[in-house]
């Protein structure tokens, strides 16, 4: 059986993006992969965090991870900070990294520009990103398309490591989903739709309740022809509409296309914020029933200890390749 392994930071609550991009594709994949999914804290103190806030969202992630349809007796969920091997890897795949080669990172970029203080962990997240990967012989990385650069330099870690000190490491490959791998923001949507936007009405958070999902739904910018067609370039408000749309529901563009033939925004959004609604209304249910459980406990518990075993192993064994310690 292949091994996948994903990770989500627990930054803020997921979004629609965040969904239709990464946890929805683990659903889909659970039944005939050994999977890991990892709630990655350690990524998100890249940047300054509340502890307070951090602490709920992982808690909340956790719970949404399971309220999407993950399955803790088949797949693997857990907690970063709760598997030393992460950050101990991490060195050596930071020893292994390039400095010139961490600052062509587009998400480095983007994340540093213009900004004081910028933390040498921001850096070197992609190095930690590659340890999360390698530490399970990862094949397949199921991820949207902003990681494929990230990706790429944790193929070059492995083969580079593997060159060096022998084959120890798996070289993963990418999994990007055909629809949907970049959601956009719905107030501009030639970028992408994230959850530390500071316009809420730009995301659909996973527990928007769905009176504000009609709202954000509804004053999501489009273009003034009242067409309902598909053209990301000529029409980007209309077209990430059309794709949430259609990943909600499971149907093709093209069959939503035809349905609204002749109607104009007002039926198309309103059918818009029902998919949407549809969707997160039994998956919030059973996210609230889970967030303060001692079940989640529980599942969190067995997912750090499963994952500790196989992660020791590679740890173990990179480190003898390396040559580190007795
Ligand atoms: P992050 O929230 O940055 O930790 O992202 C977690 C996962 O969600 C990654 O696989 C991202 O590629 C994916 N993702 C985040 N935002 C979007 C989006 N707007 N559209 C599609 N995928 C996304
Ligand atoms: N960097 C990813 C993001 O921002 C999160 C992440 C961390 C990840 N480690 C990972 C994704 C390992 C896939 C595999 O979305």
């Amino acid at each position: 059986m292949q091994t996948i392994f994903s990770g989500v930071q627990p930054s803020g609550t997921p979004t629609l993006g965040n969904y239709i991009g990464a946890l929805k594709q683990f659903v889909d994949l659970q039944d005939e992969h050994d999977c890991f999914f990892c709630i990655v804290d350690e990524h998100a103190i890249t940047v300054p965090q509340d502890p307070k806030e951090l602490h709920h969202n992982i808690r909340s992630l956790a719970s949404l991870y399971i309220a999407v349809g993950i399955r803790p007796t088949t797949s693997t969920l857990f907690i970063q900070s709760e598997v030393p091997a992460h950050t101990q890897l991490s060195w050596m795949m930071q020893s292994m990294s390039y400095i010139g080669e961490l600052e062509r990172m587009t998400q480095f970029k983007d994340k540093s520009d213009g900004k004081a203080g910028v933390s040498a962990g921001l850096f070197t997240y992609p190095s930690l990103m590659a340890a999360d990967i390698l530490l399970y012989q990862t094949d397949i990385v199921p991820v949207g398309d902003d990681q494929t650069q990230h990706l790429e330099l944790t193929r070059n870690l492995a083969e580079r490591f593997n060159n060096r000190y022998g084959e120890t490491f798996t070289v993963p490959e990418i999994r990007i989903p055909t629809v949907g791998a970049r959601i956009m923001s719905l107030q501009e949507p030639t970028k992408k739709m994230s959850k530390s936007d500071e316009n809420v009405r730009g995301f659909i958070s996973m527990i928007d309740p769905p009176k504000t999902i009609e709202k954000k739904i509804k004053s999501a910018v489009t273009d003034s022809d009242g067409i309902v067609a598909y053209d990301v370039d000529n029409k980007p408000g209309v077209s990430n509409l059309l794709t949430i749309y259609a990943s909600c529901r499971g149907e093709s563009i093209e069959t939503i296309v035809k349905k609204y033939e002749g109607k104009g925004y007002g039926d198309f959004k309103a059918g818009v914020a029902q998919a949407v609604i549809d969707l997160l209304e039994p998956i919030q249910e059973k996210y609230y029933s889970l967030i303060e459980s001692e079940e989640l406990d529980t599942i969190l518990d067995e997912g750090a200890e499963k994952a500790s075993r196989m992660a020791s192993k590679t740890l173990h064994r990179a480190q003898k390749a390396m040559g580190l310690g007795r």
